[in-house]
C-alpha cells in the first residue's frame, strides 16, 4: 500500500479543514473524492490546490466503478469518510438525499473498501483503516439532568439526518464484526469554525447580524448543543487514525454545552465589540424567536473521556477563543461569503424562513 489516504467529502466544511490541517502537519499524499453538492466548495481548498501532495477527484461515493478504480490505482492506506448530507432542517424538508448518500453511499464505499482490503497482502491488511466520521446526534436527546453521551449510550436517532447517520454507523460496525474490515468510528458534537456553510446556526447568525437581518432562534432558544472548534475535531480524527483501536468508536467533544440563545447573544456581543459600524446596533435587537424545528432534540452533551484517556487527545480551543477566531474569519473573508451566498443558498433561506 501507498502512503496516500483518500478523504471523501473533502470540499465540505469539516473535510476541507481536515485537508488543510493534514497537509500542514502530516505532509503525506491525500486524494479528495467529492461530488460537489451545494455544500461542497473548492474555494475552501484554494491554498492547497497546487500542492503536489493533493489531488481532487469530482465523483459520487455511490459510483462503485469510480471508487473501485480509484482504490485499485492508488492503493491507499486509509479512507477517511466525511461525505454526507449534513443539515438537519434539509433532512426534514426532504430526506431522500440523506438516505441515498449517508446510507447507500456508505454501504457502497464499505463494499468497495472490503473488496480492496480482501485482495491486499497480509501486511497491507493490517495497516489499512476505514475511518467513519459520524455525529453525536445518533444518541438522541438528553434531559437536563442526564449524563453526557458515552460510547455505550443506546442509539435513539430522532431526525431523518441522524437516523441515516445511525444506519451508516451500524453498517460500519457490521463490516468489522462480520468481515474484520479494520474500521473506527468517531461521533462528534456540533462543529463551528472557518468555511462552514451559512445554513448552520453560528455562520447564519454572524452573516445575518452583520447585515442587520433578523436572527431566527427556534422555539424557546434553550436547546443545548456541545460546541467543538473544527480544528480540534480534525486533530481528533488524525489521532484516531494514527492510534485508535480497530473496531472501536470514539466520542469527540469539548465540554462546551451552551443553550442556543446564549450562543447567539455571545455572537452579538463580540460583533458589537469588533464590528461596531454594522447597520443595526446593538446586534442583539435582531434576535427573533421563530417556530420550532419539528422533533427538535433538546440537549446534546459528549463524554469524551475515552479518547482523552486512551489516545491522549484534548481540545485546544475554549468556546470563547474559538468563537472569536471564527467571527474574525467571517469578517475578513468577504469573497468566500459572496461565493456561497448566491443562487441555491438564497433559495434555501427563502424556503426555510418564509413562515
Ligand atoms: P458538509 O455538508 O459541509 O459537507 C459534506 C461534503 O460531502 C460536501 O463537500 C459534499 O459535496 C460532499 N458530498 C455529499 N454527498 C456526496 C456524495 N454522494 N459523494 C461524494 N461527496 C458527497 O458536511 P460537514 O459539516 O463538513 O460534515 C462532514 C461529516 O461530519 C458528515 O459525515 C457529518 O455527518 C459529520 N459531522 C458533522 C458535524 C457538524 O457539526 N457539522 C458534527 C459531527 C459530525
Ligand atoms: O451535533 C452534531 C450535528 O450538529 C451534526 O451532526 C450536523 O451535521 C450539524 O448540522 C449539527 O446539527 P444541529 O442541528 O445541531 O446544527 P444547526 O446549526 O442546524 O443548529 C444548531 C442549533 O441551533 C439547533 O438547536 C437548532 C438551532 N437553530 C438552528 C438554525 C439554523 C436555530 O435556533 N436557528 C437557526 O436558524
Amino acid at each position: 500500500m501507498e502512503q496516500t489516504i483518500i478523504v471523501t467529502g473533502g470540499a465540505g466544511f469539516i473535510g476541507s479543514n481536515f485537508l488543510l490541517q493534514w497537509l500542514a502537519t502530516e505532509r503525506t499524499p491525500v486524494i479528495n473524492l467529492d461530488k460537489l453538492t451545494y455544500a461542497g466548495n473548492l474555494n475552501n481548498l484554494e491554498s492547497i490546490a497546487s500542492n503536489p501532495l493533493y489531488r481532487f477527484i469530482q465523483g459520487d461515493i455511490l459510483d462503485r466503478g469510480l471508487v473501485r478504480e480509484l482504490l485499485r490505482r492508488e492503493r491507499p492506506r486509509a479512507i477517511v469518510h466525511f461525505a454526507a448530507e449534513s443539515h438537519v432542517d434539509r433532512s426534514i424538508l426532504g430526506p431522500d438525499d440523506f438516505i441515498r448518500t449517508n446510507v447507500n453511499g456508505t454501504f457502497s464505499l464499505l463494499e468497495e473498501a472490503r473488496a480492496y482490503w480482501t485482495d491486499s497482502s497480509e501486511e497491507d491488511k493490517k495497516q489499512f483503516r476505514f475511518l467513519h466520521v459520524s455525529t453525536d446526534e445518533v444518541y438522541g436527546s438528553l434531559a437536563a439532568s442526564d449524563p453526557a453521551f458515552s460510547e455505550t449510550k443506546r442509539y435513539e436517532p430522532n431526525s431523518p439526518y441522524s437516523a441515516s447517520k445511525a444506519a451508516s454507523d451500524h453498517l460500519v460496525r457490521a463490516y468489522h464484526h462480520t468481515y474484520k474490515l479494520p474500521v473506527a468510528t468517531t461521533n462528534c458534537s456540533n462543529n463551528y469554525g472557518p468555511y462552514q456553510f451559512p445554513e448552520k446556526l453560528i455562520p447564519l447568525m454572524i452573516l445575518n447580524a452583520r447585515k442587520g437581518k433578523p436572527l431566527p432562534v427556534y422555539g424557546d432558544g434553550k436547546n443545548v448543543r456541545d460546541w467543538m472548534y473544527v480544528g480540534d475535531h480534525c486533530d481528533a480524527i488524525r489521532t484516531v487514525l494514527a492510534k485508535g483501536r480497530v473496531g472501536e468508536t470514539y466520542n469527540i467533544g469539548g465540554r462546551n454545552e451552551k443553550p442556543n440563545i446564549e450562543v447567539v447573544e455571545t455572537i452579538c456581543a463580540i460583533l458589537d465589540d469588533i464590528s461596531p459600524h454594522d447597520p443595526v446596533m446593538p446586534h442583539r435587537q435582531l434576535i427573533t424567536y421563530v417556530k420550532d424545528r419539528p422533533g427538535h432534540d433538546r440537549r446534546y452533551a459528549i463524554d469524551a473521556s475515552k479518547i482523552e484517556r486512551e489516545l491522549g487527545w484534548k481540545p485546544r480551543e475554549t468556546f470563547e477563543t474559538g468563537l472569536r477566531k471564527t467571527i474574525e474569519w467571517y469578517l475578513h473573508n468577504d469573497a468566500w461569503i459572496e461565493g456561497v451566498t448566491s443562487g441555491s443558498y438564497r433559495q434555501w433561506i427563502a424556503t426555510q424562513y418564509s413562515v
